[in-house]
């Protein structure tokens, strides 16, 4: 017991020192994310994948902004899973069809959709933005699928796409779906990459009208 209590002490002590060294160096092994402290020579791993799902809402409206205007800084066109997002100047108009969009009726050609960010909690930023559409219509099931995702430029590539995906498994287990179909442009190497880190099976191929590509469509089983 009393090494026990020694070795957690000193446990405790060790990541006391890392918090206090500033010239930490991030490392990511296997989806995992360590920093490298050059201060004490020593690893620590990171809660890097401290993301959370949130619906839209006022409450984020500054966050929002701000991952908003990321994408205007990157001059991308588009922000992925944010219905529209980049279109709205004005966040409570936005917010307003979001809030609308869950309360639609489900039909062939209609289904209620949540739109959520991702927020990484250690210091509130928005990192992502994530659609779930809780059925699949005729347009849907031929382009679209249920869910449309993105991670703001500057956090792309630290696994946060793929984490984002898992989470929005569970929102769509809470919504009894057993599987849910996701479609991307074939040459979308990313997210085909977070599909699959997903368990996604690729069951065909579709076309992009709007952007006149080629896309695959997968299907993800809900456990
Ligand atoms: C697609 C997107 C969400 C991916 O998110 P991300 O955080 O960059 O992806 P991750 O870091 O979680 O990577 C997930 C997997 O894809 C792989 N990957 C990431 N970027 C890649 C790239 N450019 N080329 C090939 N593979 C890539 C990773 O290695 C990882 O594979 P692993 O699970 O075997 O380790 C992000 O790039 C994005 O927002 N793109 C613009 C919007 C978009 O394309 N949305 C999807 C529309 S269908």
């Amino acid at each position: 017991m009393v090494v026990i209590r020694r070795l957690s002490g000193l446990l405790i002590l060790c990541k006391k020192i890392i918090c206090k060294h500033d010239d930490q160096h991030h490392i990511s092994i296997e989806g995992k994310n360590y920093a490298w402290c050059k201060g004490i020579k020593s690893f620590s791993m990171e809660n890097k994948m401290d993301i959370e799902l949130v619906e839209a809402s006022k409450e984020y409206e500054k966050q929002a902004m701000a991952y908003r205007q990321e994408f205007i800084n990157y001059a991308e066109k588009e922000i992925n899973g944010s219905s529209g997002f980049l279109e709205y100047d004005n966040y409570d108009e936005w917010l307003e069809k979001v809030i609308s969009q869950k309360k639609n009726e489900s039909s062939l050609t209609s289904t209620p959709a949540t739109t959520y960010f991702t927020i990484r909690k250690r210091d509130n930023k928005i990192i992502g933005s994530i659609q779930l559409r809780h059925h699949l219509t005729e347009e849907l099931i031929k382009d679209g699928g249920n869910v449309g995702y993105g991670i703001c430029p500057s956090e792309r590539g630290k696994g946060y796409g793929a984490k984002q995906l898992s989470l929005i498994l569970t929102k769509a287990k809470e919504l009894n779906l057993s599987k849910i179909m996701i479609s991307c442009n074939k040459d979308n190497r990313a997210s085909v990459g977070v599909i699959i880190h997903n368990g996604g099976v690729l069951a065909g191929e579709g076309f992009d009208e709007d952007e006149g590509k080629v896309t695959e469509i997968f299907w993800i089983d809900i456990m």
